[in-house]
């Protein structure tokens, strides 16, 4: 009889931008995921990052208590801790690693350090009841955030090459940035999502950035919405309201439109047809209806995340942290938080 293998019980920490999260999993399934948010920020339009570490310092600690009880597992029972090295604002991640490396220490655990960019792409591999199977690599990943826009080759769990990134602006910032111009509260992007499902996609055409390769722009769209909208609000001063939603959907119609635009180049120029999204901007409703429909039409094995899985959330970096244990690759005592983790080191 082949040997069974003793199950693997993560505690994983995430606290590289605004959300603290903690989340249980015993091998690649998930006993507990909470992420607990920060309305800090509202009143200023943006995460400031200052605000940030200490809403980190005072939700830590009861984070990890309710994911622990939710799992129904005790600070002894775990196998390992993972966490987000980066990247990330420093203070933020200062608060998860230390308190990481804390756990680890008191409990005589291996330490785990999770690239944050890795582990949105290896949310795919979350094993769940109903899900649709994990890609087989290689794949594409399209990761959207507020901090990132990627094409990333996947080849192996440790093993990403990027294509292809923004110059500028990354696309989760240019929903927040034009949601902010249109007097939406932070984070604008759910808002322009929530506000597009009744537009005319048509209604408001915004022009292409012309960038090579697979690289990204989004400041231009930034500003052309500014513009566009200080000109109409001098003939009518009550048009973003009046128009609130044909804006929305015209914007994030361009939006995705980049997006998949590049996606295709990408797909089509390296003959993989695995195609997969990750990052909070992932949870938009028009770039999962428009990669479905590309999907569709070019015969790619498309995979979407969860909502739970789009944004961040220390589900993530458990899955990764489980690949990385089963490597044996483990960090020590001196790891430090890196604001600009690089994908390949
Ligand atoms: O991955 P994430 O939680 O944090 C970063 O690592 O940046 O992504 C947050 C970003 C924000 O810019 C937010 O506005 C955007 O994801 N976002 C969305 C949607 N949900 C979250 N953007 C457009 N449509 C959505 N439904
Ligand atoms: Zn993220």
């Amino acid at each position: 009889m082949p040997e069974k293998h003793k199950d693997i019980i993560i505690l994983a920490i995430e606290s590289s931008c605004d959300d603290t999260s903690a989340a249980v999993f015993c091998n690649n399934k998930k006993r507990s995921n909470v992420i607990s948010g920060q309305h800090v920020h509202r009143a200023f339009g943006g995460v400031v990052p200052e605000l940030a570490s200490r809403a980190h310092l005072q939700h830590i600690v009861p984070v990890v208590d309710q994911a622990l009880q939710k799992a129904g597992i005790t600070a002894k029972e775990v196998d390992a801790v993972a966490f987000t090295r980066g990247p990330g604002l420093l203070g933020s991640l200062l608060v998860g690693v230390s308190f990481a490396k804390a756990f680890a220490l008191a409990r005589h655990i291996p330490l785990i350090e999770v690239n944050h960019m890795k582990a949105h792409i290896l949310a795919h591999f979350i094993e769940e009841e109903g899900a649709d199977p994990a890609p087989e690599f290689p794949f594409l990943c399209l990761t959207v955030s507020g901090g990132h826009t990627q094409i990333v080759q996947v080849n192996s769990y440790e093993e990403m090459e990027v294509l292809g990134q923004t110059i500028d602006d990354a696309a989760g910032e240019a929903f927040d940035k034009i949601a902010k111009i249109l007097g939406l509260p932070y984070p604008g992007g759910p808002l322009i999502d929530k506000h597009a499902a009744t537009g005319n996609p048509d209604a408001f055409s915004f022009s292409e950035p012309k960038v090579q390769g697979y690289d990204f722009s989004f400041s231009g769209l930034k500003t052309g919405v500014l513009y566009f909208v200080q000109k109409e609000m001098q003939k009518n001063p009550n048009f973003i309201s009046d128009r609130l939603h044909d804006i929305c959907a015209s914007v994030q119609n361009r939006i995705v439109t980049i997006l998949i635009k590049k996606l295709r180049k990408a797909a089509f120029d390296t003959g993989i047809n695995r195609v997969v999204i990750a990052g909070g901007v992932s949870a938009n409703s028009g770039l999962r209806k428009a990669l479905k429909a590309v999907g569709d039409e070019a015969g790619w094995q498309v995979r979407i995340p969860k909502f739970e899985y789009c944004t961040d959330n220390a589900a993530m970096i458990a899955v990764t942290g489980y690949y990385k244990y089963l490597e044996a690759d483990f960090s020590d005592q001196g790891v430090v938080p890196d604001a600009r983790l690089k994908m390949q080191l």
